[in-house]
This record gives C-alpha cells, structure tokens and sequence, in this order.
C-alpha cells in the first residue's frame, strides 16, 4: 500500500522527534503492508517552517537510515501546506513542495475549528495555476463535519480530499467513523492516508481503514483509492467519480 500523509521525517514537526522514532514509525508501517510512504512535514502551519530543500535532505538521509536498517520502505518527499494567502505565488516560484515533486497535487490544510470564506476562491486559483489541491482529513474540521455539503462544494469545484485511516477504522470515535463513511459513500474523498505522527494513538492503521471501508461501503472503493495513490505519485490525473450531494443532515451525531 502507498501512504500518501505521513510525518515520519524525525525532527522537522511534531511527528517523530529522532531518529529512532523514524525507524519505528517505518516498521510500523511496513508491518501494516505500507511499501511506499509521502513524507508531508508540516509547513506555515504557526509553529513548524520546512522549506523544501529542508525536507528534501531529510527525505534522502531517511532512505538512507531506512536502507543501512534493511527496512524495505520508499520515502519521497511531500509537504503538508497550512492554507495562507500566499499558496500560488510560493507554488509559482517553487517554493513549496508537490506531492513526490511532480508539480501537480498538494496537501493543503485547513485550520481545525472553521473553513476560511476565501477557500473556494484559493482553490479556484491553485488549479488555475495548474495544480490539483488535496484536503486532508476534512472529517476534522468542525464546520464541515456538521455540514457535509461544504465538501461536497469543494470536491464539486475541483478538490480532492483525503481521509485519516483511523477515523475510518473507528480509532477516533463512533461519530468520525460514521462521517468518514459517509464522506466516501457519497465520493466526497480520493484517498486514504495514515497522517501518523508516532507508532501510539497516531500509528499507521491503514490496513485495518482499508478492512473497514470494504466490509461496510465496498471492496471497489479500496481498489479505487490505492489506484489514486498510485497515480499521486507519479503526478496523473484521477478519475474520479461524481460528488453526491447530501440530502439530509446526519441525524442524532452532532
Ligand atoms: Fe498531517
């Protein structure tokens, strides 16, 4: 399985702090049936400012760490870009990281508690500038959770989204699962990635998400999202299927 949100590159976040964690996390996540891991340190978030060239020498000494351990894991480097106003000019200029560095899709985050009013037209323009944005984990931003639409907006006008696998897999709760499940059965999302920060409550559980998904929606949804992280990286297009708009707010969770 590819993971395409992972911050495993020690000492750049508040994923893992040395090199020690990172070889855990990377047994992890081979044990879990990962082969190939985006690593997407965060960026302009408030705290953590990781430049490419940053993230770029991590990612190469990482494969090496990875490569002395005989653990048979790929990294390539990713970002995961906290929405600011400034996201197409520093893309322009090649000031932040695409997914594998294929100039096309990013990991662009938004804040917890609320969905910026300027979203839709940043969005508008990202694509206008050539590149695909990715939302990861959007079951977490409060104002979308409690109104699914607001995604389904957002996917309509061309974004794509990413759930965290233990959301999926219930490891965050009954009520994140059942939105998570609903984001997918109405295509409101793309993939499914670990977003793990450590081997403990933030591990990766992508196999157990995957089970999951195809017991309780279908196994051609899994087939489908490990198709996307395939195309991820190596920067095509996906096919993706239409948006369904909701027609009922989610009785009895909120
Ligand atoms: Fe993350």
């Amino acid at each position: 399985m590819i993971d395409i949100h992972s911050h495993i590159l020690y000492g750049l976040d508040d994923g893992a702090q040395n090199a020690e964690d990172t070889l855990n996390m990377a047994k992890q996540a081979v044990e879990n049936g990962i082969h190939t891991i985006v690593a997407t340190p965060h960026h302009l978030d408030g705290t953590y400012t990781n430049p490419p060239e940053v993230i770029r020498e991590r990612t190469a000494a990482v494969e090496q760490l990875l490569a002395e351990h005989q653990i048979p894991l790929r990294i390539v480097p990713g970002m995961e870009i906290h929405i600011h106003g400034e996201v197409v000019e520093e893309l322009k200029q090649d000031q932040l990281l695409t997914v594998n560095q294929q100039q096309r899709h990013i990991l662009l985050e938004l804040p917890h508690d609320h969905l910026p009013r300027y979203v839709d037209q940043l969005i508008f323009q990202i694509q206008l500038a050539g590149f695909v944005p990715i939302i990861p984990h959007p079951e977490r931003n409060k104002e979308i959770s409690a109104d699914l639409n607001l995604l389904y907006r957002l996917v309509k006008r061309g974004a794509m989204s990413q759930l965290t696998a233990a959301s999926v897999a219930g490891k965050f709760g009954k009520n994140l699962q059942k939105i998570s499940l609903e984001m997918i059965k109405h295509n409101l999302v793309h993939f499914i990635a670990t977003d793990a920060h450590n081997t403990g409550s933030r591990g990766a559980v992508l196999a157990e998400a995957y089970q999951v998904i195809n017991q309780k929606v279908g196994t051609e949804y899994t087939k489908m999202y490990q198709h996307f992280a395939e195309d991820l990286l190596k920067g095509r297009d996906c096919d993706v299927p239409p948006p369904i708009r909701l027609r009922k707010k989610l009785f009895g969770i909120f």
